[in-house]
């Protein structure tokens, strides 16, 4: 008896088969296919009836097709295993010729003693998909952050230097006239020269100023919960390794964001963060990242985490530049954080986790004038 017709005598083989969400192909020992199931009609676009009873290289691309009777041979032979027993990722061939990525796992077995292998498909299509957009989001993240960074520097230290300047050209002014009066000339002569260098030196500041304040950030509608789990999977990709916890509460329903993804995904990074640095010591590590609607046109974002709290002596100044309890922090995490929600017109705070920690929260605009898809 054929192995598929004693397949579909059974009814639990059969249930067992066509509801598999992986794509289950038994072939024989002359890689006849004998059985196919219902999500490899899905992968590979054949109808049972067209793979029943071929040999299974149809559903392989070239080179694999040409080499897998030999390679089947070789086996029976010397029993020596590529794959066999073990698995590996392989390229399937789709009827309209095309290719895609799939992990394939194969056992060996006997039924009516006949010898028969059983393949199972995982397509993996999606998951290359993903890794390539998460090195996607990563370079832009990178490139951005630096961006940022510099920027926010710069214009920390633009509006730093810019009080001395002035008071050096101030004194400057002052020493010429004394100079002038005095009718030491040369002395007058060098007090203009230095004038005219602090000069130079703040019209320098002032377009370094005009040009970071010049970069336009790219808002359009987002998907808030999707930006959230990219920013997961970008920024707490060693959240287990530091024994942290992430619980999302994400609204179902929410209106899109009015926002640049990538600028959102910075605070998210940040916040996240300084979740998990603050933690390190706690003996419960959990991070929540949750969305909300407040009234009409806004949507909140709160990352809340279960660490000690905020430390008395910062409380108060937390988000101005350079200010940080971290042996190796910078302190412009939240500044950066706050800038970048207060240029989509929303407002970065801090409040006490009522369990215990630190919440988070910003606000957000909805997008308004969103087509109706
Ligand atoms: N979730 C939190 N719990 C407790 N304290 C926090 C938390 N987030 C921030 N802080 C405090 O605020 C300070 C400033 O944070 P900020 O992100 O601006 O700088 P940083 O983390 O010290 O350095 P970096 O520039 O690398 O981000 C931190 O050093 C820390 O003391
Ligand atoms: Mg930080």
């Amino acid at each position: 008896m054929p192995i598929t017709q004693a397949a579909r005598e059974d009814p639990l083989f059969d249930a067992l088969i066509s509801t598999a969400v992986d794509g289950i192909v038994v072939i024989d020992e002359d890689s006849i296919v004998r059985v196919y199931n219902k999500a490899c009609e899905r992968l590979f676009g054949y109808r049972t009836d067209e793979v029943l009873g071929k040999n299974i290289s149809m559903l392989m691309p070239l080179p694999y097709r040409e080499a897998h009777d030999a390679y089947v041979g070789h086996y029976l032979k010397t029993g020596e295993r590529h794959i066999i027993g073990i698995g590996r990722e392989v390229s399937g061939r789709r009827k309209d010729g095309s290719t895609f990525p799939m992990y394939l796992s194969v056992g060996e077995g006997h039924v009516l003693n006949q010898r028969i292998f059983v393949g199972i498909i995982t397509d993996l299509s999606e998951h290359q998909a993903r890794d390539k957009r998460i090195q996607e989001l990563q370079l832009e993240m990178w490139q951005l952050g630096r961006l940022t960074d510099m920027g926010q520097i710069a214009a920390g230290l633009a509006h730093e230097l810019n009080q001395p300047l002035t008071a050096i050209l101030n004194y400057t002014n002052a020493g010429r006239d004394i100079a002038a009066e005095s009718g030491d000339k040369e002395l007058e002569r060098i007090f203009a020269k230095v004038a005219e260098q602090t000069s130079r030196a703040g019209a320098i500041i002032k377009r370094l100023r005009s040009f970071i304040e010049k970069r336009e950030p790219h808002r359009v509608p987002e998907d808030l919960g999707r930006v959230i789990e990219d920013s997961i999977r970008l920024g707490m990709t060693d959240a287990a390794e530091r024994g942290v916890d992430l619980e999302l509460d994400i609204a179902t329903g929410l209106p899109k964001a009015m926002i640049d993804r990538i600028q959102i995904q910075q605070v998210l990074v940040n916040l996240m963060k300084n979740a998990a640095e603050a933690m390190e010591d706690s003996p419960r590590r959990l991070i929540t990242v949750g969305t909300a609607t407040v009234g009409e046109d806004l949507l909140q974002v709160s990352v809340a985490d279960t660490g000690p709290g905020i430390e008395n002596e910062i409380a108060d100044k937390l988000f101005q530049a350079f200010v940080t309890s971290k042996r190796n922090g910078m302190g412009m995490g939240l500044n950066i954080c706050r800038s970048i929600v207060e240029s989509h017109g929303g407002r970065l705070w801090a409040e006490a986790n009522p369990g215990g920690g630190t919440v988070f929260r910003f606000n957000l605009p909805i997008a308004k004038d969103e087509p109706v898809a």
